[in-house]
């Protein structure tokens, strides 16, 4: 499998909820590597860039207000096939639908209040990732460690 990098967001529900370290383990769990990692709180402008996407969608102020209520946790994930993994771990985005055991069917509360982002595919992580982080701040695991 290839060594991919995805970027994670936790989103304001759950970092107010006290959630990030229980989160950060799940990660963990599934083999993925954190390697870059800041709390920040968004600003209108930046959330409305980062979801540019879901521009003129019925969601998409109601979204912008809520990720920029409170503080973000970012990081970028690394590790085998990192998008589809995260991706499985975190859950399905519809409150209700998520598999039993991952971050979302343990933590969201709603659609909109749902823990956690995850990139959707290899050109997106890269274009999220390159968003909070330029490359210089990201570990690289190759990097061997004092003795
Ligand atoms: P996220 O993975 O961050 O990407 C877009 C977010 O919009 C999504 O998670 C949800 O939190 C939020 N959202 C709220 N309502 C909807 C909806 N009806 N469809 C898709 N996303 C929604």
């Amino acid at each position: 499998m290839a060594m991919e990098r995805t970027l994670s967001i936790i989103k304001p529900d759950a970092v107010h909820a006290n959630l990030i370290g229980k989160i950060q383990a799940q990660i963990e769990e599934v083999g993925l590597s954190i390697v870059a990692m800041k709390m920040t709180r968004l600003s209108r402008q930046q959330a409305g860039d980062f979801y540019a996407v879901h521009k003129g969608k019925p969601f998409y102020e109601s979204l912008i207000d809520f990720m920029t209520s409170g503080p973000v946790v970012v990081q970028v994930l690394e590790g085998d096939d990192a998008i589809k993994t995260y991706r499985k771990v975190m859950g399905a985005t519809m409150f209700g639908q998520a598999e039993p055991g991952t971050i979302r069917a343990n933590f969201a509360t709603s659609d909109a209040h749902n823990a956690a982002h995850g990139s959707d595919s290899e050109e997106n992580a890269l274009i999220e990732i390159n968003f909070f982080f330029p490359e210089k701040q990201i570990y690289h695991r190759s990097e061997s460690i004092a003795e």
